[in-house]
């Protein structure tokens, strides 16, 4: 198996949300991550996870942090998302935030905000996966989730719910 972007483009294939992990390094900087690798994992203990490229500028902040803030995001953030891929974009400034206990911001007006402590890193070749358990969340109004599919962006033909 050495074509990997017939790989990327198959994998694509799969329609995903968007999250932006952020977390608080040493030096109090904010920083932020948007990944499409969020998933559920375990209601009991409540345990999710989210994979890390290692070879990202922010790998040695995200995977030493005791914790961090997992937003899942709506189509108004398609800019934000966009803005924090870009490599070596990582700051959250301008970015609506509100505080959370944890420490890392949340963004104020995610879907629904997951806050974590490190629970384990496990290998997964060029990725870590990062598995988090789940301190508290909180859900905020409906709103239409921001999907990931084919390299771009979109969203729910019908994204009506509670
Ligand atoms: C929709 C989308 C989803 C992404 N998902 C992930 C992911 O799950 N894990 C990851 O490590 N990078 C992911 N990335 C890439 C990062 O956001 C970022 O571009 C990458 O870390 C390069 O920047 P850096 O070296 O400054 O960290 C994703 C990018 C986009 C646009």
């Amino acid at each position: 198996m050495t074509d990997k972007r017939a790989f990327r483009q198959a994998l694509g294939t799969y329609p995903t949300g968007v999250a932006v992990v952020t977390a608080l390094p040493a030096d109090r900087k904010p920083m932020g991550i948007t990944v499409n690798s969020f998933t559920s994992v375990s209601l009991e203990p409540p345990l999710v996870l989210w994979c890390m490229d290692r070879r990202s500028k922010r790998f040695a902040a995200f995977s030493a942090a005791e914790g961090y803030v997992i937003n899942i995001l709506g189509t108004e953030h398609e800019e934000v998302s966009a803005r924090l891929a870009q490599p070596g974009s990582h700051s959250l400034e301008g970015i609506g935030l509100c505080q959370t206990e944890l420490g890392p911001p949340a963004l104020a007006d995610a879907l629904a905000v997951f806050e974590c402590a490190a629970h384990a890193c496990h290998d997964g070749g060029d990725h870590a996966i990062l598995v988090g358990r789940v301190l508290r969340f909180h859900r905020h109004g409906p709103g239409a989730p921001l999907v990931f599919y084919r390299g771009a962006y979109g969203a729910l033909s019908k994204a009506a719910g509670p």
